[in-house]
């Protein structure tokens, strides 16, 4: 069944007391609005309108490789009613037009799908998606009539006594026929506490229209969250972090201690590869089978450790490759650095990539043996099968098979050179 999708991002999330747009906050390294996307995406739909503010180009960029995005602007925030208005005048839609909040992250295409569904056979002009969390906070009350029937939604702020205990709230996710709404959206009125158009109104006056309204009730509730403050934020990272663990170990990935361990939307990680405590690994990040990642590991965006490699103890990588069966098993900084197969990276190494204006690239070979508390002056590389003194400060690059050692350091000359015997 087509469809189209709009979704509200143009809001002021005054709560979040930010500089950044709400929606670009991260959830496990990833945009609010983006996670959103492209749980809709998933669907196929036809179009997905956003609806951003006036100059917001970083929504934009957030969205810009989910397929079928368009955006509607919203010169100011006042409010959802007034965001979809903003989305049906730029983009036309005649059948059915899923509308999102651009700030529930933890949805999923499946529950999605299901409601759609819902719709379908409801026979409503409008249906809403609705959700009983342990308590009803700030969101949308649903108001039923003696029947059962939604009758209007109630914001917090404008619930009276009676209405304020409802523990049925909503998700801000409704089903909608475009036309009807395109014809009623521009009627929505701003009598309320806020002084905003409310979306939510689209319920009762389509009821009052003859127009049907319907409600579902979603059998997840943790996944219809929205973000609106700092701890929303932080809980919604969680969840999602928690639901990436346990696909890496679904996997075969062991994770020694989740609650402990954070790793973000994006990241691979091959089977049998054991991650330890206190590990953080951001977006993107690639580990392959059989490795072992800290306790204390930071593995930032573009790390890369192969087969059989070990990251241990406090060692931070960024943008670095860790070939095969290579180790860096104690307080190691490897930045921009390519370490290829075999390597040893003593304790304490560390690659020096900024000149404070710049970064640059180390590269140590197959088989070298970095002995501890190397510093590597980037750019500098260090050939296949070559090892470092401890305490090397490497500044230039060292041929393959090579022993250097000291401040800077030298190729190793043996002492008594030519005379003298080691026997
Ligand atoms: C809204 C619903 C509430 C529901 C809750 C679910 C209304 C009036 N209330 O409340 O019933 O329980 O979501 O999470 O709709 N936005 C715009 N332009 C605006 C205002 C908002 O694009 O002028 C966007 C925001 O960026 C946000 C979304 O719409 O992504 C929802 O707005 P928000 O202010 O968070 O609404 P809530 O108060 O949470
Ligand atoms: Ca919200």
């Amino acid at each position: 069944m087509g469809f189209d999708a709009v979704i509200l991002a143009a809001g002021r999330g005054v709560r979040m007391k930010s500089d950044l747009p709400k929606v670009l906050h991260a959830v496990a390294g990833k945009p609010v609005v983006l996670h959103v996307a492209e749980a809709v995406g998933r669907l196929n739909p036809g179009r997905i309108v956003v609806v951003v503010g006036p100059g917001q180009e970083a929504v934009r960029n957030a969205l810009a490789a989910v397929p079928r995005v368009e955006f509607a602007v919203q010169h100011e925030p006042r409010g959802t009613g007034d965001a979809l208005r903003c989305a049906l005048s730029a983009a036309r839609m005649t059948g059915t037009l899923l509308l999102l909040p651009g700030d529930t992250p933890l949805i999923r295409p499946e529950m999605l799908a299901e409601f759609m569904e819902f719709h379908a056979g409801a026979g409503a002009a409008i249906s809403v998606l609705t959700f009983i969390p342990p308590g009803p906070g700030r969101y949308g009350r649903i108001i039923r009539d003696e029947s059962g029937a939604i009758k209007a939604i109630v914001e917090a702020s404008d619930a009276g006594a009676g209405e304020s205990g409802v523990r049925e709230v909503n998700s801000g996710i409704y089903c909608m026929d475009a036309v009807c709404a395109a014809a009623m959206v521009g009627k929505i009125g701003t009598a309320n506490a806020q002084s905003e158009f409310y979306v939510t109104d689209l319920v009762s006056m389509m009821r009052h229209a003859g127009k049907g309204a319907a409600a579902h009730v979603s059998s997840c509730p943790g996944d219809l969250a929205g973000i609106n403050t700092r701890a929303e934020l932080a809980e919604a990272g969680r969840a999602m972090s928690a639901r990436v663990k346990d696909m890496l170990m679904e996997n075969g990935v062991t994770i020694v201690d989740p609650a402990s361990t954070w790793i973000e939307c994006g990241v691979e990680v091959g089977r049998d590869t054991v991650i330890w405590p206190f590990s953080v690994l951001r977006t993107g990040v690639r580990v392959g089978s059989r490795c072992r990642v800290g306790p204390f590991a930071h593995l930032r965006e573009g790390t890369v450790i192969e087969d059989g490699a070990e990251a241990g103890a406090f060692t931070e990588m960024k943008a670095s490759r860790l070939g095969k069966g290579s180790k860096a098993l104690h307080l190691a900084y490897l930045g921009d650095a390519d370490v290829g197969e075999g390597a040893n990276v003593g304790a304490g190494t560390i690659t020096a990539n900024f000149d404070g204006k710049r970064k640059h690239r180390t590269v140590i070979g197959d088989r070298c043996s970095i002995g501890s508390g190397t510093l590597l002056v980037a750019p500098v590389s260090v050939g296949e099968g070559s090892t470092t003194g401890a305490g090397a400060v490497v500044t230039r690059d060292v041929p393959p098979g090579a022993t250097v050692v000291g401040v800077p350091a030298r190729p190793l000359v043996k002492s008594g050179k030519g005379g003298g015997s080691d026997d």
